[in-house]
């Protein structure tokens, strides 16, 4: 039975990309992008571009309140108790390179960094390189074999060492949810800041940071159906004090004279040189146009995709899935088939997918695997794009085995 998605139309690329024989199921890499997202950029542009926050000009002053709105709706996105709690970046990575090197003074030789096995390498790198620079112990959290966290292991290594913990809230590769809330307690309970990488979980639902009760979340706008180029810290207001200043130029400063200069609190002492204005306005324009959509009903398409997904996958014989998806993604390997050959042969045949180590080397390595082949879908897919990479797969497996 075919299954439309409602939203389908909203988004021009996916007409354009099937115009061109290709089936996109990349979306955990990035979204394509709604068409109020490309009128709220052409808006911008062909009305007239000014830099936000030192121009008293009028483009300057309307590029500024369309900016700062953006901001207003990111901490109403996130239930963040004030919009000085939003910091603009440029993605999920650059957000987590800011913490790490605005909280590298507050590591001291010996202190404790736990992360989880399944880290994608933007939520491990930075902090493996700060502890290495500072000479602390990075820490492993183990997973089980459905790629969840083992709480109980988890509970007995965050301990009275530990300064941070950032965990992933949903695997990119596994696609499992991960049970923060028992983490974070804990961590709290030991004095320690918690980071949370929602690049993937920001994507499925509603998350409440002040109800999560981290100090610290990121996410990437482009996975998020918004511009790339453009990220989001969120950072609970004690929290953002404990921040260095780690870039300088522009508009962070105070006061600047030759020889020293102070610097501006959250958010703007941290948002360094010009920002990346029309991606910042095009992320409200998507968060707008995602607040429009009945949560239910895109909650509803996506779960049954994801199950036609899984029924398609282990209705075939010698498929691996990694871990036990909840939604979202599947990651796959087949019984003597190698996953770069069986990438080419989808990609030959217009279907976007993604194979390798999804940024995640370590835990592919764990699993005893070089990479996977991940299928990762979007509230614009259709039973029928599954459908063309059931077909695509069934060809491809034919050739080589
Ligand atoms: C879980 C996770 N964290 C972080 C990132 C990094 O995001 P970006 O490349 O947009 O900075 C990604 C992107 O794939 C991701 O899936």
């Amino acid at each position: 039975m075919f299954l439309p998605s409602p939203w389908r139309a909203d988004f021009p690329a996916i007409a354009a990309l099937q115009r061109q024989h290709q089936t996109y199921l990349d979306n955990a890499a990035t979204t394509q992008k709604p068409q109020a997202l490309l009128d709220a950029l052409s808006h911008y542009y062909s009305h007239g571009a000014a830099n936000v926050h030192r121009a008293q000009h009028l483009p300057g002053a309307l590029a500024t309140q369309a900016f700062e709105r953006t901001r207003e709706k990111v901490a109403g996105w996130l239930n963040a108790a004030s919009t000085d709690e939003i910091i603009f970046t440029h993605g999920a990575t650059s957000a987590l390179n800011l913490l790490a090197y605005g909280l590298e003074a507050r590591f001291h030789p010996g202190d404790e960094i736990v992360i989880s096995a399944l880290e994608h390498h933007a939520n491990l790198l930075p902090w493996q390189q700060l502890a290495r620079r500072r000479n602390l112990k990075l820490v492993v959290l183990p997973i089980n074999p459905e790629g969840v966290i083992d709480v109980e292991a988890a509970l007995q290594l965050i301990g009275p060492r530990t300064r941070l913990v950032a965990l992933s809230q949903l695997s990119n590769v596994l696609g499992s949810w991960q049970p923060l809330e028992p983490l974070l307690a804990h961590a709290r309970a030991q004095g320690a800041l918690s980071v949370i990488d929602g690049a993937q979980g920001v994507v499925h639902g509603r998350h409440d940071v002040q109800q999560l009760g981290c100090d610290f979340y990121v996410f990437s706008s482009h996975k998020l159906y918004g511009p790339d180029g453009v990220g989001v810290l969120y950072g609970r207001h004690q929290a953002l004090n404990l921040l260095q200043h780690w870039q300088f130029g522009g508009e962070m400063v105070q006061l600047a004279d030759y020889q020293e200069a102070t610097f501006r609190p959250a958010p703007l002492g941290f948002e360094a040189g010009t920002p990346p204005i029309a991606g910042v306005i095009g992320l409200g324009a998507s968060l707008d146009y995602l607040a429009s959509l009945d949560p239910s009903a895109v909650d509803e398409h996506e779960a049954t995709l994801h199950r036609l997904l899984l029924r398609g996958l282990n209705d075939r014989e010698g498929v691996r899935v990694l871990g036990a998806p909840e939604l979202a993604l599947a990651s796959f390997v087949i019984e003597d088939v190698h996953s770069a050959d069986l990438a080419h042969l989808l990609t030959e045949q217009g279907i976007a997918v993604r194979a390798g180590h999804h940024c995640a080397m370590p835990l592919l390595k764990s699993l005893g695997l070089a990479g996977a082949v991940r299928v990762s879908l979007a509230l614009y897919n259709d039973s029928d794009d599954l459908q063309r990479f059931f077909e695509a797969l069934d060809k491809s497996l034919d050739l080589l085995r």
